[in-house]
């Protein structure tokens, strides 16, 4: 029998959505999960947690805001001490807001500055402190977008945050270069999650569209052909926290179907 031990992944903002689909492929892959998300997600959490289980794996739940740095770190030693270690961090919690500009006020900018750049650093904080305390040369994955490679009207404020991500991601690769750290991102194009019927319904009072027909439109410039689904992302976070990426570090990378090209 192997005596290596299991491999632990903690994935934020997992109770839907694209985490969901990333917590499952890595659960198959053969991590145990650190399931982080808001306490009103309790019930989703618990149920993913069931699933993970049910694959053979351990999964734990912690109800946490990670746009506060003390709970970002009682999450990961909390999963560390639960699951036994920590190998890969996926700080993939974030929220939209769909606005003009002109309109964005300042607590709106301070709260997505919080939960989708905030929760980021404190992630990389947080893992590369334990990571280090476990000689661990563990994966940090973060969760960027296409509008973190080019700024979309109507999300000015969702891109900056992103454009950020981009910036957190590539500093701290070189930052935790020398301990066998590395830092990526993964960027999605349109994923069919809650996050895009809130935007899609947003949208619509701007521009008079029905619903769904904003995402439609969206759809319209995807080279594949589809919108994209929590798998096809997952897909990109299991190579980037596997066997394979150990000399990948620093990079945002597009999965997004064909819609921007860099
Ligand atoms: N859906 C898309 O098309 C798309 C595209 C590009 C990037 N992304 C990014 O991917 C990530 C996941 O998006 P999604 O579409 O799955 O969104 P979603 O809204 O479906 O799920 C987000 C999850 O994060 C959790 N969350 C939100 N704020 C939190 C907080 N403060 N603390 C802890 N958990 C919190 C929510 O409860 C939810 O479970 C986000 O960072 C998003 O910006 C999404």
């Amino acid at each position: 029998m192997s005596t290596e031990r299991r491999r632990v992944a903690l994935v934020t903002g997992a109770a839907k959505g694209i985490g969901h689909g990333i917590a499952l492929r890595l659960a198959t892959d053969g991590f145990d999960i650190g399931i982080v998300d808001l306490a009103s997600q309790r019930n989703e959490a618990e149920n993913l947690a069931d699933r993970v289980r049910t694959l053979g794996q351990g999964a734990t739940v912690i109800s946490a805001d990670v746009s506060d740095q003390r709970q970002v770190f009682e999450a990961v030693e909390e999963t560390a001490g639960q699951l036994h270690g920590l190998d890969a961090m996926v700080n993939n919690a974030g929220i939209a807001q769909v606005k003009p500009l002109s309109e964005v006020t300042p607590e709106e900018f301070d709260q997505i500055l919080s939960v989708n750049v905030a929760s980021v650093l404190f992630g990389i904080q947080a893992a590369a402190r334990k990571f280090r305390e476990l000689g661990v040369r563990g994966r940090i994955v973060n969760a960027c977008s296409i509008a973190g490679q080019s700024g979309f009207p109507m999300l000015g404020a969702y891109s900056a945050t992103k454009f950020a991500v981009k910036g957190l991601t590539q500093a701290a690769a070189q930052e935790l270069a020398a301990d066998g750290i590395t830092v990526n991102s993964y960027c999605p194009g349109i994923v069919g999650t809650s996050m895009w019927d809130t935007i899609d319904e947003l949208m619509s009072r701007y521009n008079g569209l029905e619903r769904g027909a904003t995402m439609r439109k969206y759809a319209e410039g995807i080279a594949l052909g589809r919108v994209e689904t929590p798998e096809d992302v997952a897909g990109l976070v299991s190579f980037l926290v596997g066997r394979d990426a150990g000399y990948l570090t620093g990079q945002s990378v597009l999965i997004d179907g064909g819609m921007i090209y860099r």
